[in-house]
């Protein structure tokens, strides 16, 4: 059979990541990224385990080549790894590049084996402190050396392993060199995030959050030299090298440094919603076309329809000492 049309937006770029966000749950309440007392979506509203599959299968099937899972906490799900254990066979049959994930690594001591068995090559871990009363205050509910112990285990199974520190002023900008050392010494790529106004995060300010990757990679610096990298992940990070230490670090920068015009990407979300936008409110329903019918065409058009209408980016902006830009979902609805 002909391969079908890929998937093309109408600022003519190609759609070839897919994050599927499988739940909203999370084991943790970060500070920036919850309130304290976030509802749930109740379980019967969540796309079944096939369903998933057969969405992702849809979206390979039109040139996806790049499927991330997150959540919330995608490893709180129950039975998730049967979901990933179906996906191995797209990675068999090469449609699929790569399948991966990005966890808070709560669970990865459980799992991690079975990942790698899956064909799990490399994690993203979501880890803004070293410190552990510190790492506390931020989930609101985490501990660190079950994170830590979810690390070694993920490196045990040989997965790649990339840290994700949001930079948060007056949080973790003390701890730069550590986060840096770190990641250093147990040969792991690590990529700051700058923070984004998505959702109601209680009494915490984003302004007052902010701190300008801008800023941080001048710190840098100061004490390393950095080299540019032409080479990406696929993602929106942007690598330089450390001279001194031979690693690899990303900058994600949707206020600093916008990059939407290299935007590969679309979300979906556990109740089979797509964003094609992470900054934008606009999304189209996938479930009901995948209800309403056993074969993927009414799927498949829909998707198509979705993608028609992906803006061209976010509207975040912090530069007039106000939040521009804000999303009323939370990061966790849709993934990050
Ligand atoms: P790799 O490049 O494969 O390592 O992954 P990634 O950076 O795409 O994935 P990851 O889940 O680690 O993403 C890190 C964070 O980058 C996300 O949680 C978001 O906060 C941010 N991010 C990812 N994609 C976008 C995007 O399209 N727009 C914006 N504004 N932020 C994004
Ligand atoms: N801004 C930036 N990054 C965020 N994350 C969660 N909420 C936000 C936010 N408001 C990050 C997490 C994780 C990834 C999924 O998104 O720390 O690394
Ligand atoms: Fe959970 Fe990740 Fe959000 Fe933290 S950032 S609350 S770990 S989904």
């Amino acid at each position: 059979m002909d391969q079908p049309a890929p998937l093309i937006d109408p600022f003519q770029r190609a759609i070839r990541y897919l994050r599927v966000s499988v739940t909203d749950r999370c084991d943790f309440r970060c500070v920036y990224c919850m309130s304290e007392t976030m509802t749930f979506l109740p379980r019967a509203e969540l796309l079944t385990l096939e369903e998933l599959d057969r969405l992702a299968t849809a979206f390979i099937g039109l040139g996806v080549e790049k499927l991330r899972i997150t959540g919330g906490e995608p490893l709180v799900r129950r039975d998730i790894l049967t979901f990933f254990r179906a996906m191995t066979r797209h990675l068999d049959s090469g449609a699929l590049k790569e399948l991966t994930l990005t966890t808070n690594g709560s669970q990865l001591e459980k799992y991690a084996g079975e990942l790698a068995a899956a064909g799990v090559r490399r994690v993203n871990v979501s880890l803004d402190t070293l410190n552990e009363r510190k790492f506390t205050k931020i989930t609101r509910r985490g501990r660190l050396d079950q994170v830590l112990r979810g690390l070694d285990a993920a490196q045990a199974a040989g997965l790649r392993v990339k840290i994700n520190v949001v930079a948060l002023k007056g949080v973790n900008d003390d701890e730069l060199f550590p986060l840096v050392d770190f990641a250093a010494a147990h040969d792991m790529d690590l990529t700051f995030i700058e923070v984004m106004p998505m959702g109601d995060i209680g009494n915490e300010d984003r302004l007052d959050q902010y701190w300008s990757l801008k800023d941080l990679r001048a710190q840098l610096a100061e004490r390393f030299t950095l080299t540019d990298l032409a080479e990406r992940s696929g993602g929106p990070a942007r690598y330089v090298r450390v001279e001194e230490t031979g690693q690899k670090i990303g900058f994600i920068t949707p206020l600093s440094h916008n990059f939407c015009e290299s935007c590969n990407r679309v979300r979906v979300t556990c109740t089979g919603e797509i964003y094609t936008c992470l900054g934008q409110e606009g999304h189209s329903d996938l479930r009901a076309p995948l209800r309403a019918s056993t074969d993927d065409a009414v799927l498949t058009e829909a998707i198509r329809a979705a993608i028609r209408l992906k803006p061209k980016g976010h509207d975040f902006d912090y530069s007039r000492q106000r939040v521009d830009g804000q999303i009323s979902r939370h990061m966790s609805h849709t993934g990050g």
